[in-house]
């Protein structure tokens, strides 16, 4: 299936015949850019070369003498409607086009609207816009400085550029420990920021139809329901109430979290087809991607980690400032500022520990998006496996045995960590254990030691992360209030076929295929004769979307739990027909039989049809169900990664020789997708561990903004994955199953940067930030004089 971006940049094959053809175009294979209305209109949107300006003017008058440029949308056209500003996930509030000043590097500043894409770029290229230069603030920690501009100026109240302080564990406790403590080290992390980089960009199109008063939206999101309420809250004052809204989220080419939020364009879209009344299509293209969207991590941390001598490890202590740029448009859980970052005691049984998070604002694009991590988990699994490492390393232990050492153990579970998370199943050693053996651990440490004789550069590097996925326990979690339950609605048919719709929305993690399994398993019911449908807020029930590998762990369970509710109505059903009690009948999937006389039986086939044809008087017709599930508890995925690499000493090039990875996500439902999100996830973790971040010079000018500086690994850099899988069920999930989609990309990243500091620790290095790109390893390799 051929993914595709907006091809007036470069796009990937996408046809001009097909682009013009006047026809509705919708089903399987079909992506937001193949949406063509007839009369549709197209926006193409002005960006600003400053990270910081007052916009003095804006003269549309050249572009809109273009012929086929309709209007140029300002934030002054916004402001009539209120719709200039719009809520972030996080409560804080984001510009849909700017009325004052802007705030980063290709903030959107006006909007053309035109009767074709060529005519909306030449449009844009028209627009002349009238900046004046302000102060720009790049770095977090001189933002939080006195004296440093403030940026928030819309803020009436607002005297710095500090944007929330949120702690969590016992403080005075910690402190105690590690002023007893026999061992500490302690290091500065920084996880830079990186992007998702989906193949398919953000884009939308919009359709207010004026004649049935309903806005339809065909656009690139992973939480279709969550964004018609929120369009609902921002524009139902000008009419656009959540029973006149419907997301379409068709086939998206790749989520990754980035296609979470609501940007900009997509609100603009929206208000230039109420205007207008026509279909609006809106596309960003790679560059804007890039440059504007929300990005991930971004974390400034300082870890501390204190032991005794003999290698047990005791607290854990971290503060760290985290960069949102202009404004906070995390896609957290409200409660959780810093999303799950206080998972940062990983694996380990400490019993003290405590974590600050501080958040900034700089003139960088909005974010902190859940880049295929749930909300975070990347940082504190990076920063756990770091500092064991390090501690490892200095204590002058192996890592595997001093990780073996400080595992909470397998009769330790359901675990309470120090940070008050209650793990639910795990067997840590197992994982490892099993990496090990297929790494062939101790061969490698030989071959290692052969090496460091001849001068040559060899490590090994161990992740034990512990994820956290499945959000969540309402209790606990909601975004914008909306509590993080999610949603399977199960009909039957009178024939025995099944329609199941869900709250989830899959870009290409194969929900059509695996629910359809868990349907098929609970109901006898063919996987062939199931149609499995999501992300149309008109037809599927209220859900939260799928983003932090959480679909299994919550709609994965509603799809047992609704299909359980069916079978509970089946069996009456069946009683009726077979003329026994209800509670005489055996269920094996697929059809109920009397105990003791199995040739009285009745298929669900023909319970349905009878649930349609012959049901008992006094019961409801039909066979169908829904379940909105909400989980006791997240679900705690696990897994070791080994790595072993070979730095060049000439180059400081980092070669990933081999890579392990041993996942447990619990029960599998389908091993060939699990094998898939693996592979694809330990991709996305060695592209940060070595290649991947945008960063910004001292005026804020993006470096990273285009494929030519932002590199994405390909097959090429790509090493050969050796995956493996242990299981320890879920207690808590119907299924028994853990989410596994961002596992990999979470534990990767340490994997690696440990085996590059195992490579160069007798050297006297300590750490190395992430991307570990030649030219920082051969800088280490020089100041050391050991570069060929
Ligand atoms: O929320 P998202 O779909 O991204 O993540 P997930 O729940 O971890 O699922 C990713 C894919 O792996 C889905 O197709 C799942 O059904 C499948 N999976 C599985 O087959 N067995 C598991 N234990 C976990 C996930």
């Amino acid at each position: 299936m051929a993914l595709r971006t907006s091809p007036e940049v470069g796009g990937m094959g996408h046809s001009v015949k097909r682009k013009e053809d006047p026809r509705f175009i919708r089903g399987k294979g079909t992506y937001v850019d193949d949406v063509v209305l007839p009369g549709m209109l197209y926006l193409d949107i002005v960006r600003s070369p400053f990270a910081h300006a007052k916009i003095k003017k804006i003269d549309a008058s050249k572009a809109t003498a273009i012929p086929g440029v309709l209007a140029v949308i300002t934030g002054e056209t916004l402001a009539k409607y209120n719709l200039h500003w719009m809520p972030t996930l996080m409560s804080d509030t984001q510009m849909v086009l700017p009325v004052e000043k802007v705030m980063y590097q290709a903030q959107e500043v006006a909007a053309v609207l035109a009767t074709s894409r060529y005519a909306a770029a030449d449009g844009v290229a028209a627009v002349e816009v009238e900046y004046e230069p302000l102060p720009v603030v790049v770095d977090p920690r001189k933002a939080l400085e006195p004296g440093a501009p403030v940026l928030r100026t819309d803020k009436k109240d607002k005297k710095d550029n500090h944007i929330w302080h949120w702690e969590w564990g016992n403080k005075a406790e910690t402190d105690r420990v590690f002023t007893e403590a026999e061992v500490t080290v302690k290091e500065d992390i920084y996880i830079p920021r990186i992007h998702v980089a989906s193949i398919e960009t953000c884009g939308c199109v919009a359709h207010f139809d004026k004649v049935q008063d309903k806005l339809t939206v065909w656009m690139t999101t992973q939480a279709p329901h969550a964004i018609r309420t929120v369009f609902a809250l921002v524009a139902g004052h000008v009419g656009l109430e959540e029973h006149k809204i419907r997301i379409i989220s068709p086939d998206i080419g790749g989520g990754f979290g980035g296609k979470v939020p609501v940007y900009p364009g997509y609100v603009i879209a929206v208000a230039a087809s109420v205007l207008t009344g026509k279909p609006v299509k809106w596309i960003e293209d790679r560059m804007e991607n890039l440059q504007a969207d929300s990005f991930a991590r971004d974390y400034h941390i300082t870890a501390e980690l204190a032991a005794r001598k003999d290698g047990t490890l005791t607290a854990l202590r971290i503060k760290t400032l985290a960069d949102h740029g202009y404004t906070d448009a995390a896609a957290n859980p409200s409660k959780f500022p810093a999303g799950l970052f206080h998972v940062c005691t990983g694996s380990y049984d400490l019993k003290a520990a405590h974590v600050e998070v501080d958040g900034a604002y700089t003139n960088k694009p909005p974010g902190g998006i859940a880049y295929r991590c749930s909300f975070r988990v990347t940082e504190a699994v990076h920063t756990i496996e770091r500092m064991v490492d390090i501690m490892a390393h200095q204590l002058g232990v192996d890592p595997a045995e001093f990780r073996m050492k400080n595992f909470v153990k397998p009769e330790q579970f359901p675990y309470k960590s120090a940070l008050g998370w209650e793990y639910d199943s795990g067997n840590y050693g197992g994982a490892l254990r099993k990496a090990m053996d297929t790494i062939g651990y101790a061969d490698l440490r030989r071959e290692q030691a052969e090496k460091r004789q001849r001068g040559e550069l060899m490590g090994i590097g161990i992740s034990s992360f512990t994820e956290i996925v499945g959000a969540g326990p309402s209790k606990h979690f909601d975004i914008l209030g909306l509590k993080m339950f999610d949603s399977c609605e199960i009909r039957i048919h009178p024939t025995g076929k099944a329609i199941a719709r869900f709250g989830t929305k899959s870009q290409g993690q194969g929900h059509e295929t695996t629910y359809a399994q868990i349907l098929a398993e609970e109901l006898g019911i063919p996987a062939k004769d199931i149609k499995v449908e999501e992300g149309d807020t008109d037809t599927a029930p209220y859900g939260l979307g799928t983003y932090a590998s959480r679909s299994t762990p919550v709609a994965g369970a509603a799809a047992a739990i609704a299909s359980r509710k069916i079978q509970e109505k089946a069996r009456k059903i069946a009683a009726h027909l077979l003329e026994a009690a209800p509670e005489d009948l055996v269920w094996e999937p697929g059809k109920f039989s009397v105990k003791g006389a199995p040739n009285r039986s009745k298929t669900i086939q023909e319970i349905a049809f009878a649930a349609y044809t012959n049901h008992p008087q006094g019961m409801e017709a039909g066979l169908e169900a829904v379940s909105y599930y909400d989980p006791p508890n997240l679900t705690y995925p696990f897994g070791s990664y080994i790595c072993v690499v070979d730095i060049d000493k000439g180059t400081g090039e980092v070669k990933v020789r081999r890579f392990v990875a041993i996942d447990d996500c619990g029960n599998i439902i389908n091993p060939m997708i699990v094998q898939g999100q693996v592979h694809g996830g330990l991709t996305m973790g060695l592209a940060p561990a070595l290649f991947e971040e945008i960063s910004y010079d001292e005026i804020g000018n993006v470096q990273g903004g285009s494929f030519i500086d932002y590199l994405v690994p390909t097959a090429v850099e790509t090493p050969k994955w050796e995956t493996g899988h242990t299981v320890t069920p879920s207690p808590h999930h119907p299924l028994g199953a853990k989410g596994v989609g961002e596992s990999a990309t979470v534990g990767a990243p340490a994997a690696i940067a440990n085996a590059v500091v195992d490579a160069l620790w007798h050297l006297g290095v300590r750490h190395v930030d992430i991307p570990i790109t030649p030219p920082k390893v051969w800088r280490l390799l020089r100041d050391k004089g050991v570069t060929e």
